[in-house]
C-alpha cells in the first residue's frame, strides 16, 4: 500500500521503518529539517537499539523514504497515520496543537482521486477521533474556492480510524512487529477493514523475521481488536493507567515492607505468579516516568473532570509515584545524615534503559531535589549524557564519561536507571575510588552479595 507517516518520532519512525518492512511504499514526513536530514542519511535521531541498521537497510529497499511536505506525501497516499506528539500542558491536558496543525493540513492536501484512511496514531483524549475530523472537513474547506459550484463527486473522501500504539522505547521494532495486539477504532468497516489488510503480516505473523529482531517462538498469531473510535482511543489511556497503577501498587507494598522488616522482592515473585495478577510491572523503585504514563494519566483525569467524574485510583497511582521518586533521597539522609556538601553519583539518566529518553525521568526529580539540598550531583548515563546536557542547561551538573569517573570522590551512587552494564560493574574498583562506599539500588536492580562482598554498603527499596 501507499502510505504516509506524518511526524517521524520514536512512534513514526519505527512505525514507518516496520511498514516499509512489510512492503508498503512509506513516506515519513517531519517537519524538523534537521531530523529530516540525519534520517535521510539513516540516522535516527534518537536511540533505540538496531533503529539505525533498520532504517538504512529500509531506504535502500526503497520502501521508506522521508520528505518535509504533508501536500505530497497525502497525494501519493492511500494511508495516512498522524503520529505527532501531545505532550501534555501544565493543568494535565494533552496539548493537541501538532495534531490540530496535521489534521488541517491534510485535509488541504486530499484531492478527489481516490478515498483516504486518515489513521491517528498519536494518543490522544477521547472524542479525538470525530475532532480530527472535523478539522480535516475544515482544512478540505479551505482550499474549496467556490464551494458552492463545486459538484459532490469532486469532494475529496476519507474516512478517519483510531489506531492507539503501544510499544515501547527499548525495543521498539520487536513490539511492532509482534505486538499483543492491535486495536483499530472505526465507524467505517471498509476502513477497518483496510487496516486489518494493511496489518495483515503481523495478524498472520506471515513475514520474515529480521534478524534483529527475532519472532518469539510462542506467537503464531496476534488479535486484531475492532473497537468504536473512543473505545480504541480510551484503552490506550487505560494500558497505560493500568501499568502506572501496578507499578505504584509495588512501590506502596515496598514502603510497608519496609516497616515491617519484608521483602519486596520475595512478595511481588509471590504474587507475580499469580496468572490473575502477572509478574510483569510489579518492581518497585524510584517509580515510573517517560514520555506516556504522566502524560496519559493526567489527560485521562482531565477527561474525567470534564464530565464531574472523581478517578481515586489514577490520583493515588500519581501521588505513590511523586513520593516514590524522593524515597532515595531520604535514604541518602539516613545514611549520610547531611546531605550538603556531600557528592551524589547517579548511575543513570534515561527513564529506562536501552533509550535515550528523558522525559519525565525520575533521575531529574531527583537530581533537582539533590542540588536543592545543597548536594553536589555527578551523572553517568550510557547514552543520555549528552541530551540531558542539550535540554537541561539549567541543571548544574557534573558529566562523567565512566563509572570510575562517577564514583571518584562520590559519598554515594544511587542506581537510577537499571542499565545491564551496571550490574556488571566492578564493585571493588568502585569502592577504592568513593569517598564513603554507600549504593543506592533505586531500582532493586542489583546483586545484592556482588556490591556487598566489595565491601560497599547495599541499600535496596523496599527489603
Ligand atoms: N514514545 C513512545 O514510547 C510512545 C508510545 C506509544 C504512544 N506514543 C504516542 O505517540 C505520539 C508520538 O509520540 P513520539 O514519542 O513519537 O513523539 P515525538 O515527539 O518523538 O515525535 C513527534 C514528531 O512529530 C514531528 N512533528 C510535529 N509537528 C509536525 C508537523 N506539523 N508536521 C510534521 N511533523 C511534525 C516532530 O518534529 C517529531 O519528530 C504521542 O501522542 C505519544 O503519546 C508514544
Amino acid at each position: 500500500m501507499d502510505i504516509s507517516v506524518i511526524g517521524a518520532g520514536y512512534v513514526g519512525l519505527v512505525t514507518s521503518a516496520c511498514l516499509a518492512y512489510l512492503g508498503n511504499r512509506v513516506i515519513a514526513v517531519d517537519s524538523n529539517r534537521e531530523k529530516l536530514a540525519s534520517l535521510k542519511q539513516g540516522r535516527a535521531p534518537f536511540y533505540e537499539p538496531g533503529l539505525d541498521q533498520f532504517l538504512k537497510e529500509a531506504i535502500e529497499s526503497g520502501f521508506l523514504e522521508f520528505s518535509d511536505s504533508i501536500e505530497s506525501a497525502v497525494a501519493r497516499s492511500q494511508v495516512v497515520f498522524i503520529a505527532v506528539g501531545t505532550p501534555p500542558l501544565v493543568n494535565g491536558e494533552s496539548d493537541l496543537s501538532q495534531v490540530m496543525a496535521v489534521a488541517r493540513a491534510i485535509g488541504r492536501s486530499l484531492d478527489s482521486s481516490r478515498k483516504r484512511i486518515i489513521v491517528n496514531k498519536s494518543t490522544v483524549p477521547v472524542g479525538s477521533g470525530n475532532w480530527v475530523e472535523m478539522l480535516v472537513s475544515q482544512g478540505v474547506q479551505s482550499v474549496q474556492t467556490v464551494p458552492a459550484r463545486a459538484s459532490k463527486s469532486d469532494a475529496p473522501v476519507f474516512s478517519v480510524v483510531s489506531n492507539p500504539e503501544f510499544l515501547r522505547e527499548g525495543s521498539a521494532i520487536a513490539d511492532s512487529f509482534y505486538p499483543d495486539r492491535i486495536v483499530v477504532g472505526a465507524s467505517d468497516d471498509q476502513a477497518a477493514a483496510l487496516m486489518k489488510q494493511l496489518y495483515q503480516p503481523i495478524l498472520s505473523q506471515s513475514f520474515e523475521a529480521p534478524a534483529y529482531a527475532p519472532r518469539p517462538s510462542s506467537l503464531a498469531t496476534v488479535p486484531f481488536v475492532v473497537t468504536d473510535l473512543p473505545s480504541a482511543e480510551l484503552i490506550k489511556y487505560a494500558a497505560n493507567a493500568f501499568l502506572a497503577m501496578k507499578i505504584s501498587f509495588a512501590n506502596e507494598i515496598a514502603g510497608l515492607c519496609e516497616k515491617v522488616g519484608a521483602d519486596v522482592r520475595q512478595i511481588v515473585r509471590g504474587i507475580g505468579l499469580d496468572k490473575r495478577i502477572g509478574a510483569n510491572f510489579l518492581s518497585s523503585g524510584v517509580g515510573w516516568g517517560g514520555s506516556c504514563f504522566g502524560k496519559d494519566i493526567g489527560a485521562l483525569m482531565q477527561v474525567a473532570r470534564e464530565y464531574n467524574y472523581t478517578t481515586p485510583l489514577l490520583e493515588a497511582t500519581c501521588e505513590v509515584n511523586e513520593r516514590q521518586r524522593l524515597v532515595v533521597i531520604k535514604k541518602l539522609q539516613e545514611e549520610l545524615k547531611i546531605l550538603k556538601g556531600r557528592t551524589v553519583g547517579l548511575m543513570g539518566l534515561s527513564f529506562k534503559p536501552n533509550t535515550d529518553d528523558l522525559r519525565d525521568a525520575p533521575s531529574l526529580t531527583i537530581a533537582r531535589q539533590l542540588l536543592k539540598m545543597g548536594a553536589s550531583v555527578k551523572v553517568y548515563d550510557p547514552v543520555a549524557n549528552d541530551i540531558c546536557r542539550d535540554q537541561h542547561p539549567d541543571l548544574d551538573l557534573v558529566y562523567c564519561d565512566t563509572l570510575t569517573h562517577l564514583a571518584t570522590d562520590s559519598d554515594a551512587l544511587v542506581l537510577v536507571t537499571e542499565w545491564e552494564e551496571f550490574q556488571r560493574s566492578d564493585w571493588k574498583g568502585l569502592s577504592k575510588v568513593m569517598r564513603w562506599p554507600l549504593i543506592i539500588d533505586g531500582r532493586n536492580a542489583l546483586i545484592e552479595s556482588d556490591v556487598t562482598i566489595a565491601g560497599l554498603i547495599y541499600r535496596g527499596i523496599g527489603h
